[in-house]
C-alpha cells in the first residue's frame, strides 16, 4: 500500500481498508476545516473588498467539502450516526452538567482530563 497519508497510528497492515478509508475522510474533514479557518481569517484581515468577497466565497466553498466529509462518515460509522442523529439540528443547551449521564440533548460526560478521548476511538476501531 502506498502511503498517502502520513498521519496513520497503526501499521497500515494490520488496518481493515474500512479503517483506512474512515481515517482519509477524518484527515480530509481536518484539512477542511482547517482550511475554513484560515480562509476565515484571512478574510478578516484583508481590507480590499473583491479579495474579502473571494476569501468569503472560498471560506463557505470549505464548509461544504466538510458537510460532504461528515456525511460521507455519517454512512460509514454507525457510532459516528448515532451521535450526530443524538445531536445534530437540536436546541437546548448541547452539555447539560445536571444531566452527565447523557440525556437525549446532553453531550457524553467531558473526561477529567479534557481530552478528545482518542483511545476510546482506537478500541472501537478494532472492535
Ligand atoms: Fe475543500
Amino acid at each position: 500500500m502506498s502511503e498517502s497519508s502520513t498521519t496513520l497510528h497503526e501499521d497500515p497492515k494490520t488496518l481493515s481498508v474500512e479503517s483506512v478509508d474512515r481515517h482519509r475522510a477524518i484527515v480530509s474533514l481536518m484539512e477542511e476545516l482547517e482550511a475554513t479557518d484560515w480562509y476565515d481569517q484571512r478574510f478578516q484581515a484583508s481590507s480590499d473588498k473583491e479579495l474579502r468577497s473571494i476569501l468569503a466565497h472560498n471560506r463557505d466553498e470549505e464548509k461544504e467539502h466538510a458537510a460532504m466529509l461528515i456525511e460521507w462518515l455519517r454512512r460509514n460509522d454507525k457510532k459516528m450516526a448515532e451521535n450526530l442523529k443524538k445531536y445534530l439540528f437540536t436546541s437546548g443547551p448541547i452539555h447539560d452538567e445536571k444531566d452527565a449521564g447523557g440525556g437525549a440533548k446532553a453531550a457524553p460526560a467531558a473526561k477529567a482530563d479534557r481530552s478528545l478521548g482518542i483511545g476510546s476511538l482506537r478500541v472501537q476501531e478494532k472492535a
